[in-house]
């Protein structure tokens, strides 16, 4: 059964990784192009550990056309796009905006002219809850405000949804779906394949992950003092495999002719809103693992709390995000085990 070659940029990457094995598990080709700036091959080995399929690899930068381009004219029957490459550590952008907006902006837009060009029918672009800011109101519909972007980073990713935006509007010949991630986490329950960060973790699971098994000394919780229940941030934090699995719902949709409109935007978190210290606990009551934390001052730029309201993903895609907080963090640990059982943490 083979539904059709889609190609995945970024797909050596977190995200794009499980996204790989959920499309192939649904009976797609898959092709991926990164330039491995975030990620390293030995995904591939993962993906194919986890499905018996070893996806085509083409190493390239996709802000480079002429390598794009080639790609294109190698692999012909491309149907669909999921664009995951991009830069993303918020930090990072407010240092090096150029880098970010040409990065971001620059992928994006070589995929959007090269598609009618190649007859590419599709393309699922990765957005975030970012574009929302603090909100006015949790839970955050598709129709809530966007906010002037805190960072170069979340510009991109507005700036994105209206490049895309004003592509179709001028009557592009294929359909886009933006999906709104909230805070994706976990790993693939095999430990096969996870998040694999730079440096020093910037995000709440690699760091905490990281405490747990003693590469760092304690976690720092930034901050107990926000208008919350227990005074920590609140989230959405959604599992990676859960988020894979609504990419292939958006592919089908677009394929099959089934989209409502040539965009669509859908919310792709749980519903659940859920504090950080409230994470920590699900972490340690899941792995049986303590997690040594101390509170510490806010982090500057910080959102006091956000979550999705994902009924329109729920009931126009047919897709939930239904794991559990604690089978989510159980995943992340074992992937952390993982990587030190390979000498890679
Ligand atoms: P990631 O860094 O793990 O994956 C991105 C991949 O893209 C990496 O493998 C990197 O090497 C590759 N890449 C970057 N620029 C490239 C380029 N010019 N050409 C080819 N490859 C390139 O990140 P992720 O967490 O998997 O995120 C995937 C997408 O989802 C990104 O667009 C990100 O902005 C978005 N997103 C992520 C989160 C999150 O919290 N992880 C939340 C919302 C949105
Ligand atoms: C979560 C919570 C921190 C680390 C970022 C991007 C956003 C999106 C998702 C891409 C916050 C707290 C964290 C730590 C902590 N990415 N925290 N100690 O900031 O919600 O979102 O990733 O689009 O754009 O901004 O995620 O994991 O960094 O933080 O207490 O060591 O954990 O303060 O409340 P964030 P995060």
């Amino acid at each position: 059964m083979n539904k059709g070659t889609i190609l995945v940029t970024g797909g050596t990457g977190y995200i794009g990784s499980h996204t790989s094995v959920e499309l192939i598990n649904a009976g797609y080709g898959v092709v991926i192009i990164d330039n491995l700036s975030n990620s390293n091959r030995d995904v591939l080995d993962g993906i194919k550990r986890i499905t018996g399929v070893m996806p085509d690899f083409v190493e390239a930068d996709c802000t480079d056309m002429a390598a794009l381009t080639r790609l294109f004219e190698t692999y012909p029957g491309i149907k669909g796009i999921i664009n995951f490459a991009a830069s993303k550590a918020v930090g990072e952008s407010i240092q090096k905006p150029i880098l970010y907006y040409r990065n971001n902006l620059n992928t994006l837009m070589n995929l959007l002219d090269l598609m009618p060009r190649f007859g590419v029918k599709g393309l699922v672009f990765s957005s975030s809850c970012t574009v929302y800011g603090e909100p006015d109101l949790n839970p955050v519909t598709e129709s809530s405000p966007i906010k002037k972007a805190t960072s170069p980073y979340g510009n991109t990713k507005q700036i994105s949804e209206e490049i895309i935006t004003d592509v179709i509007n001028s009557g592009a010949p294929f359909k886009s779906i933006l999906l709104r991630y909230f805070n994706p986490v976990g790993a693939h329950p095999s430990a096969e394949i996870g998040e694999l960060p730079n440096g020093v973790p910037q995000n709440l699971i690699p760091y905490l992950t990281q405490t747990a098994i003693g590469i760092r000394k304690e976690l720092s919780v930034f901050g107990d003092d926000y208008n919350t229940p227990d005074g920590s941030c609140i989230r959405d934090f959604i599992n990676v495999v859960d988020l894979a699995k609504a990419h292939v719902v958006a592919i089908e949709r677009m394929l099959t002719d089934k989209s409502e409109a040539p965009i669509e935007i859908f919310n792709l978190g749980t519903g659940n809103g859920l504090s950080v210290l409230q994470l920590i606990d699900a972490f340690e009551r899941a792995t049986g693992v303590k997690v040594p934390h101390k509170i510490v001052g806010r982090r500057a730029g910080d959102i006091e709390k956000v979550w999705a309201d994902p009924s329109y993903a729920n009931n126009v895609l047919g897709w939930k995000a239904d794991t559990p907080i604690e089978e989510t963090m159980l995943s992340a640990w074992n992937w952390q085990k993982k990587l030190r059982e390979r000498g890679l943490m």
